[in-house]
């Protein structure tokens, strides 16, 4: 059966690392025969600057009849000057809302290798795999109101409305539950429900369901608490849970301690597994086009596209191994250096090309 994989390389570096993960899914396709077939759509500010959208109709058609998303990053100075409603995050707002992929995936593994380019100390995050699992269709993020508004005494203020209902807080919570089985059954639930309504009844929705997993170690943490306690002992997580905004800032805190935030892959899942790809790093402008940057997390996340959109871990498991194999024959990217010596430095297509030769080496 031919599965649908619709390319969104959108700004900045986006372009050059999705034809890197591109190449790697070819690849795999022709060793695993996963019958994959490509297209490719406008979005963030070049569909803006194309269409007059960030995420224009023909993508969202596009986008609907796909099996599975691939996106590079949005956003870029050039369209920083536009009013909020039009700006390029929009259209990756859209997307998400309009496939209802409310579930998250932001695996932070460290690779061995990596430890030296991580911002803590080695001792620290060696062996280190957490799972933060982030709500992503609901929250601050999309509540309503919002705005900016005048006063009646002529000021401006600003707002917005940080709002869950309880079965958005239980569907997420179930398959962050689910998760944390199939790992160390640990799971850590991020709120702030010392001062946030909406997060004490996340933290009620999360102990009721505590009961159907009687096997997974519930707690709760603030989220400010869990910042610092994510750079201090960063290994007591197993998996985290938490809402749109919190999981947003958490995962770029979990992402440096691997190493680089151009290693962390992301999935985000509706209820029937379609999913969209994407590394949780930004467009990058200044590096842009230039061949210097780091395109693991995307090939990472399109693993987890096999894992999770084509249900195929064989393919995942092989590109992720392909990953662990370049790192161990001392290849990186500027920003995986580290400070142990003895790397070879490579540019974005230097890089895919190991990743696919380390996928016929290591069958
Ligand atoms: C992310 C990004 C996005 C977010 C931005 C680009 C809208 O930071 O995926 O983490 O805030 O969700
Ligand atoms: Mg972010």
């Amino acid at each position: 059966m031919t599965s649908r994989v619709l390319l969104l390389p959108g700004d900045g570096i986006g372009p050059d690392v999705v034809e890197q993960a591109r190449r790697v899914l070819t690849r795999v396709d022709n060793i695993h025969r996963l019958d994959l077939t490509f297209e490719q759509a406008l979005m963030g500010g070049s569909a803006i600057d194309g269409e007059g959208s960030p995420y224009p109709n023909s993508t969202r058609a596009l986008a609907r009849d796909s099996d599975a998303i691939l996106l590079g990053a949005v956003g870029g100075p050039k369209w920083d000057a536009l009013p909020a409603a039009h700006r390029p995050e929009r259209g990756l707002l859209a997307i998400r809302s309009d496939l209802d992929l409310f579930c998250n995936l932001r695996p932070a593994i460290l690779f061995p290798e990596l430890a030296s380019a991580s911002s803590l100390h080695s001792h620290l995050v060696a062996g280190l795999d957490i799972l933060i699992v982030r709500e992503l269709t609901g929250g601050i993020y999309f509540g309503e109101p919002r705005g900016v508004q005048l006063t009646e005494d002529g000021t401006r203020e600003g707002f917005n409305t940080d709002r869950y209902e309880e079965s958005e807080i239980r569907r997420i919570g179930r398959l962050a539950f689910d998760a944390a089985q199939k790992r160390d059954g640990r799971l850590c639930s991020v709120d702030k429900a010392n001062v946030l309504e909406v997060t004490m009844l996340w933290r009620e929705v999360m102990q009721e369901l505590s009961a159907d997993y009687p096997d997974v170690e519930l707690s709760h943490m603030y989220v400010d608490n869990a910042a610092m306690q994510l750079v201090k002992e960063p290994k007591q997580f197993d998996v985290v849970v938490t809402g749109n905004l919190f999981g947003d800032i958490l995962s770029d805190i979990a992402a440096m301690l691997t190493g680089s935030i151009g290693m962390l892959p992301s999935a985000s899942l509706n209820a029937d597994s379609k999913g969209l790809y994407e590394p949780v790093h930004g467009s990058a402008p200044d590096i842009a086009g230039q061949d210097l940057a780091n395109p693991l997390a995307t090939i990472l996340s399109a693993a987890m596209l096999c894992r999770y959109s084509l249900s195929n871990s064989v393919a995942a498991d092989h590109i992720e191994r392909a990953v662990a194999s370049v790192l161990s024959h001392g290849f990186r990217t500027g920003d995986i250096v580290g400070t142990d010596g003895g790397a070879s430095v490579m540019g974005t297509t230097a890089m895919g090309d190991a990743v696919i030769a380390a996928l016929d080496e290591n069958q």
